[in-house]
Parts: structure tokens; sequence; C-alpha cells
């Protein structure tokens, strides 16, 4: 099914955390709990067709199978831990989301890209810190 950043975290508001809520404690960011989502829409009334969905999904007891729309292979070491806590917004790596109708990848996500910005930011450029 098809999750709509737009609305959510453009026209409403929704901040990024609430939602992604690990992204300040853990390597991951994840994607929310049904329960999460169940949250606003066990009430807000509404025909649209993906909220019809969403509410199958949540009566079928059945998790969301979200499309992944970014990847690092798997030698990659990477946290957002460290990233969000040193102050740096979802945004200066995942672009304007919050004006993004369908989430998409903005940044290259290779190697080059992130050692620019270690350099830029003093952060270790040492293989061993991204590398296993
Ligand atoms: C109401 C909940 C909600 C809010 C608020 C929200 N997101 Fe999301 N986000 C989701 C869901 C659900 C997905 C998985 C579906 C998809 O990829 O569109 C997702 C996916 C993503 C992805 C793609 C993950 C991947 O597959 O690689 C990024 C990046 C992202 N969100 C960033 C943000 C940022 C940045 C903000 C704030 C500007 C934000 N999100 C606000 C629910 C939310
Ligand atoms: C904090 C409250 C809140 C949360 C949490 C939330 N939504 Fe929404 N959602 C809204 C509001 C408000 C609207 C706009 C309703 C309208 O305009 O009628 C909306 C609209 C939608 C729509 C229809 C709009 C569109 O164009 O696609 C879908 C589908 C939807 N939400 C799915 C989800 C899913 C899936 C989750 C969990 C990942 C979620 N929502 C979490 C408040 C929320
Ligand atoms: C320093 C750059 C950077 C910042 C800052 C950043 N991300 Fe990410 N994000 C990434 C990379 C790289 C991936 C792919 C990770 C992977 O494949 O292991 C990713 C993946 C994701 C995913 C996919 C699921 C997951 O957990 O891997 C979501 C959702 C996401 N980011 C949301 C966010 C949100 C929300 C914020 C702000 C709170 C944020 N990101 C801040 C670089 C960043
Ligand atoms: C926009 C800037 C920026 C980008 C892009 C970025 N980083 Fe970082 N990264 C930082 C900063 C700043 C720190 C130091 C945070 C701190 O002091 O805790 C850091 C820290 C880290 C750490 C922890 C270092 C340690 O000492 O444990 C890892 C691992 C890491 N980054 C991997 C990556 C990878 C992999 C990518 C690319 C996919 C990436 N980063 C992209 C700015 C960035
Ligand atoms: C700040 C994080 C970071 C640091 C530091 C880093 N790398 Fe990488 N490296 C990456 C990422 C992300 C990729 C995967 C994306 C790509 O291939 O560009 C990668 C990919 C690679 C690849 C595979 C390239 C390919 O074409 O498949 C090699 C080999 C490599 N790195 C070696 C190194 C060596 C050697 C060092 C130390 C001099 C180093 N890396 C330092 C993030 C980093």
């Amino acid at each position: 099914m098809a999750f709509n950043h737009k609305v959510h975290a453009g026209d409403y508001q929704i901040p990024c955390l609430y939602c992604h809520t690990y992204a300040r404690w853990s390597p991951v960011a994840g994607v929310p709990s049904m329960e999460r989502c169940m949250g606003c829409h066990a009430s807000i009334e509404s025909d649209h067709p993906e909220i019809g969905k969403l509410k199958a999904y949540w009566a079928r007891k059945e998790p969301i199978p979200w499309v992944r729309v970014h990847t690092l292979p798997a030698f990659v070491r990477f946290s957002h831990k460290r990233h969000v806590r040193a102050d740096i917004s979802c945004q200066t790596c995942h672009g304007p989301v919050e004006r993004m109708v369908r989430v998409r990848q903005v940044a290259s996500l290779n190697m080059g890209w992130c050692v620019d910005c270690h350099r830029q930011r003093k952060a270790s450029i040492d293989c061993l810190v991204c590398h296993y």
C-alpha cells in the first residue's frame, strides 16, 4: 500500500520522530507499527481507499508489507543514533520528505558521500568505522 509523507509530515506537520521513534535510540530508524497508525485512524473518518486498506490489514492482524527504499550493502556499518544525536537533520540525508507524496532516495549513499561529510564535520574516516 502507499503512504503519503506530504499529508502527514507536511500538511499535518506530524514530527518525523513521532513515527520513526527508533532513529534517536538505535541504528535503524524503523517504520511505525500499525498501532501507531491506528492511534489516529481508528477515529479519523475517511472513505479514502488507502485508509480502507490500512483498516483491512489491521482487522486481519497482518503487518503492512512496506517496500524498502534505502539500502546499504551488508559490509557497511551505519547508525541513525549517532547522526541524529549530532543534530544532523533527517532532511540533510533524505531531502524534503515532508513535500514528497512518495518517499524517494535523494542522496547517492555511496562511499564518497559519506566520507565528504565526515571530512567536513571532522568525524572519523577510518575504514573500520564504516566497514566490518
Ligand atoms: C505518520 C507516520 C510518519 C511520519 C510522520 C513520517 N514518516 Fe517516514 N515513513 C512512514 C512509513 C509508514 C514509511 C514506510 C512507507 C514508505 O516508504 O513510504 C516511511 C518511510 C520513510 C523513509 C523511507 C524508508 C526506506 O524504505 O528506505 C524515509 C527516508 C522516511 N520515512 C523519512 C521521514 C522523514 C524525514 C519524516 C519527517 C519529515 C517522516 N519520515 C515522517 C511513516 C511516517
Ligand atoms: C498523528 C495522527 C496520524 C497518524 C499517526 C497517522 N495518520 Fe494517516 N492521516 C492523518 C490525517 C490527519 C490524515 C488526513 C485525513 C484527511 O485529510 O481526511 C491522514 C491521511 C491518511 C491517508 C489518506 C491520505 C493519502 O493521500 O494517502 C492514509 C492512507 C493514511 N493516512 C495512512 C496512514 C498510515 C499507514 C499510518 C501509519 C504508518 C498513518 N496514516 C498514521 C493522521 C495520522
Ligand atoms: C547521516 C545521514 C542520515 C540521517 C541524518 C538520517 N538518515 Fe535515515 N537513512 C540513512 C541511510 C544511509 C539509510 C540506509 C540504511 C541502511 O540501509 O542500513 C537510512 C534509512 C532510513 C530509513 C529506512 C529504515 C531504516 O531504519 O533503515 C528510514 C525510515 C529513515 N532512514 C528515516 C530517517 C529519519 C526519520 C531521520 C531523522 C530523524 C533520518 N532517517 C536521518 C541516512 C540518514
Ligand atoms: C551530513 C553528514 C554525514 C553524512 C552524510 C554521513 N555521516 Fe556518518 N557521521 C557524521 C558525524 C558528524 C559523525 C560523528 C557523530 C558524533 O560525533 O557522535 C558521524 C559518525 C558516524 C559513525 C560513528 C563513528 C564512530 O566513531 O563510532 C559511523 C559508523 C558513520 N558515521 C557512518 C556513516 C556512513 C556509512 C555514512 C554514509 C552511508 C555516513 N556516516 C554519512 C556525519 C555524516
Ligand atoms: C564514512 C563511511 C566510510 C568510510 C570511512 C569508508 N567507507 Fe568504504 N564504503 C562506504 C559505503 C557506504 C560503501 C558502499 C557504497 C559504495 O560502494 O560506494 C563503501 C564501499 C566500499 C568498497 C566497495 C566498493 C565497491 O565498488 O564495491 C570498498 C572496497 C571500500 N568501501 C573500502 C574502503 C576503505 C579501504 C576505506 C578506508 C580508506 C573505506 N572504505 C572507508 C563507506 C565508508
